[in-house]
């Protein structure tokens, strides 16, 4: 598989030889080879050497995340939020202008915008009524050019998990599977990454944006079958975990207690908002979900979204999606701000 890979790739990253960085072969000692401000920093904090370019290859940090998710530190790439790593995978595989990825939309914007700033051509096929994947036209829409298939699971807007044997139907294909896991610590469903060394095309991005309360930082992760993430760190900047990143997510990993407890509170918060809005007058129902967020169908989504913008509400309006016909995503807030949300729905004329 790791040369159907290869093949996947352009052929111009194929031959690209990577920068290198000075702190790729060594770490530590009388370190004259980066042009660094020798002296210190302007900036202390906590011990950082923040003067000096951080480790281009994470070694800590990959190996942390790779304990925590049963795999091994070269099976771990980590970006810039998992928005770097959907940017590097659509550059490494997609020719512009001629490849294509194929999108279970209604989804996560990013992929969309990630190819279309490359010029490559996105495919979409409509995720069913229940909000499935619709594996035959999935399939259908794969062509010789197809190098990226997106499934987002638990899927951002809709809430749900998509079913694990359609995202498993796709392990034949000759493409990477991309299965973009960020909100997986809300759901119940158990988790792709276990499945990556039978299925080498697979990548499962990760995120602490999310669960880990990290957005601040900017770090998310794939992972993969080695080879998949030996291309991702052949094309990545250099330094592109700084340094009070790294450090800032080490520390959050040592947490996960706290992270639990989030996620607790969350789910609890979660199953009271979704009673609570369903009970509106202006609201037609509100979706199953699985993630940190409940997807809302409304009598009139313009309307609550304007009124509660007016109170200083801000939720995400998803109604011109496809299938998401007056439909608004709230994210699930503190108790005071659910009940503050609650009580501005209430005035709503239905
Ligand atoms: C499905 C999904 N993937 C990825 C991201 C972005 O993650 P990150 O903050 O790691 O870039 C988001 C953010 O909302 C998301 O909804």
């Amino acid at each position: 598989m790791s040369d159907v890979i290869e093949n996947l790739v352009r052929p111009n990253i194929r031959r690209l030889k990577p920068y290198h960085s000075a702190r790729q072969d060594f770490l530590s000692g009388v370190l004259l080879d980066a042009n660094e401000n020798s002296l210190g920093t302007t900036a202390p904090t906590d011990g950082i050497a923040l003067n000096r370019y951080p480790d281009p290859f994470q070694r800590v940090l990959r190996e942390r995340l790779a304990v925590l998710n049963g795999v091994s530190p070269d099976e771990v790439f980590v970006g810039v939020g998992s928005d770097e790593v959907i940017d590097l995978l659509v550059r490494i595989f997609c020719e512009p202008g001629q490849d294509n990825v194929i999108l279970a939309e209604p989804t996560y914007g990013m992929y969309r915008v990630a190819a279309e700033i490359q010029n490559v051509e996105v495919r979409s096929v409509l995720l069913t009524d229940d909000f499935q994947p619709d594996v035959p036209a999935l399939i259908g829409a794969v062509n010789d050019r197809t190098k990226l298939i997106f499934a987002c699971s638990p899927n951002n807007p809709t809430a749900n998990t998509l079913h694990r044997e359609d995202i498993l139907a796709l392990a034949g294909v000759r493409a990477v599977v991309v299965v973009d896991e960020a909100y997986w610590d809300f759901s119940s469903a158990p988790s792709l990454v276990a499945k990556i060394r039978e299925m080498p095309n697979l990548v499962v991005m990760r995120t602490l944006s999310k669960a880990w309360g990290l957005a601040g930082i900017r770090l998310g992760y794939a992972v993969a079958d080695a080879a998949i993430v030996q291309w991702l760190m052949k094309v990545k900047p250099p330094y592109n975990i700084n340094a009070l990143t790294a450090s800032a997510a080490l520390r959050a990993l040592d947490n996960q207690k706290r992270k639990d407890e989030f996620v607790r509170n969350i789910l609890v918060e979660r199953a009271w908002l979704s009673e609570q809005l369903s009970a509106i007058p202006a609201v037609r129902m509100v979706f199953p979900s699985e993630t940190n967020f409940l997807l809302v169908r409304c009598t009139d989504a313009r309307r609550v979204y304007r009124t509660l913008a007016e109170q200083g509400i801000i939720v995400r309006d998803r109604s011109m999606e496809p299938k998401l016909e007056n439909c608004l995503r709230v994210t699930v807030g503190t108790h005071e701000q659910n009940v503050r949300l609650i009580d501005a729905m209430r005035t709503i004329e239905p």
